[in-house]
């Protein structure tokens, strides 16, 4: 793929192409849906699995995107393999879900494949003569990548490798050793919008102040947010002050002591993520330990000391992520083009979204919470899945965040609408996004 800068100005509606305005078309349109199909998903980077649901050899996951579908298997070797998800006789599906196989195995006509995709059995093989050479059955590879934990596939023999795609965000994230935090929960849903709104919802920090006003009297929620190659992200400035009451509720005094307790107790009570009881125990220390007049640099500097050594009490371990990393990668990542994480030096919130068949005002949406854990303390987790969002019990913050999607799909679709108008200072990221969607889009090679 040619560098971004190539980027025709115009979309292939003809609509131009500007870095505060994305055509309604993208979130609404089943041609723009039929379009990435063809030219995005097959072309791109994209999460199938954690490493850990694949932790055997023979252990194995179904991802399925768009009318595609990918086996992820874990070799005898140890390594982990990736392969089209259809039987080279007569195009049977062969895996569904996750599980664990000796081999593969079709169930219509019985033919059999070893884990790396060589054909080992097939049934009245004497029948083709010499016309079925091994090469013509083998399974069909798709190349396998992994950073952070995830594995990511790509079938596009031609594409960048995995390490290109990624950057510049998996040199800037590597202090954080996402690939050392496990599964603390996992639930999917089908959403009733497109899977891009659905991103989009965690993609800024520009909602905060309405969609989540409850959180205002701890926090200052203005945004920064910025394009990092095909990825973006947003993040608060270094002179922001946590704790205090944001900017638009008057003046910022308080005790940032108390605020930085409030606010992690707050999150936690509500998300069950971003924050944890080691952060909320931490918080809970300043006031006893720190002067009530100290610089609210110095409050969390003690903060960050105090998380620290809460972890190291349940001997948790913790990365060492210098202070300039801390500050330049922010606290929320979109990496393209389904990929979107909170982060935190013990633990993360994730999301991915993919088409919901070839309804564009649908997707199905997954919720995740990872981890670090000593070592052994790693729950078993399941993935939930829920029918309707409405009726899982997800914490204020999330359900706050939900009650938008939906609305947003259902608005998109007025004839008043044109398409959305990105904050050229807080949603980048957004806007981004869709200059990256649209190259992959419209380029012909
Ligand atoms: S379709 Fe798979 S063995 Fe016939
Ligand atoms: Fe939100």
């Amino acid at each position: 793929m040619n560098d971004l800068s190539d980027a025709p100005q115009r979309t292939a509606d003809g609509e131009e192409v500007r870095a505060d305005f994305v055509p309604v078309a993208a979130y609404i349109s089943r041609d723009h849906a039929e379009r990435e199909k063809e030219r995005l998903w097959p072309r791109v980077w994209q999460v199938a699995c954690r490493e850990e649901e694949i932790p055997n050899a023979g252990d194995f996951v179904t991802y399925d995107i768009a009318d595609d579908s990918i086996a992820v298997v874990r070799q005898q070797s140890g390594d982990i393999a990736a392969f089209y998800n259809v039987c080279p006789h007569r195009g049977r599906r062969l895996t569904e879900g996750c599980g664990k196989m000796g081999r593969f195995h079709c169930k219509y006509h019985g033919w059999k494949w070893s884990l790396d995709g060589a054909p080992v059995d097939v049934v009245d093989r004497d029948n083709w003569g010499t016309s079925l050479p091994d090469e013509d059955i083998a399974l069909g590879a798709v190349r396998v990548g992994t950073w952070g934990g995830w594995v990511f596939v790509c079938m596009d023999s031609e594409a960048e490798s995995l390490e290109e795609f990624l950057e510049p965000a998996a040199a800037q994230l590597a202090p954080f050793e996402f690939e050392k935090m496990r599964y603390v929960w996992r639930k999917s849903i089908v959403m009733p919008c497109n899977w891009k709104v659905a991103l989009e919802a965690f993609d800024e920090g520009y909602h905060v102040q309405t969609t989540h006003r409850q959180l205002l009297p701890y926090m200052d929620d203005l945004t920064y947010s910025e394009a990092r190659g095909k990825h973006g992200m947003f993040g608060y400035a270094p002179t922001t002050l946590f704790g205090l009451p944001s900017p638009r509720l008057g003046e910022q005094k308080g005790d940032v002591r108390k605020g930085l307790y409030l606010f992690n107790k707050e999150i936690w009570d509500t998300l069950q993520a971003t924050s944890t009881l080691e952060m909320l125990a931490a918080a809970k220390r300043l006031e006893a330990e720190v002067p009530e007049d100290a610089d609210p640099f110095t409050v969390y500097g003690a903060f960050a000391q105090f998380h620290r050594e809460e972890a190291a009490k349940n001997g948790r371990p913790f990365p060492d992520v210098p202070v300039e990393t801390l500050m330049s990668t922010g606290t929320d990542w979109h990496i393209f083009p389904n990929l979107v994480f909170l982060h935190q030096p013990t633990n993360m919130l994730w999301y991915r979204a993919r088409p919901n068949g070839d309804d564009p005002s649908s997707c199905i949406f997954e919720i995740n919470v990872i981890e670090r854990f000593a070592e052994g303390a790693e729950p078993d987790v399941g993935v939930e899945h829920g029918a309707d969002w409405a009726e899982v019990d997800w914490g204020l913050i999330l359900a706050q965040d939900f009650q938008n999607m939906g609305e947003v799909q259902k608005g998109m679709k007025s004839r008043g609408f044109k398409g959305a108008r990105t904050n050229p200072v807080q949603e980048r990221a957004i806007s981004n996004f869709h200059q990256t969607l649209h190259h992959y889009l419209a380029d012909k090679n």
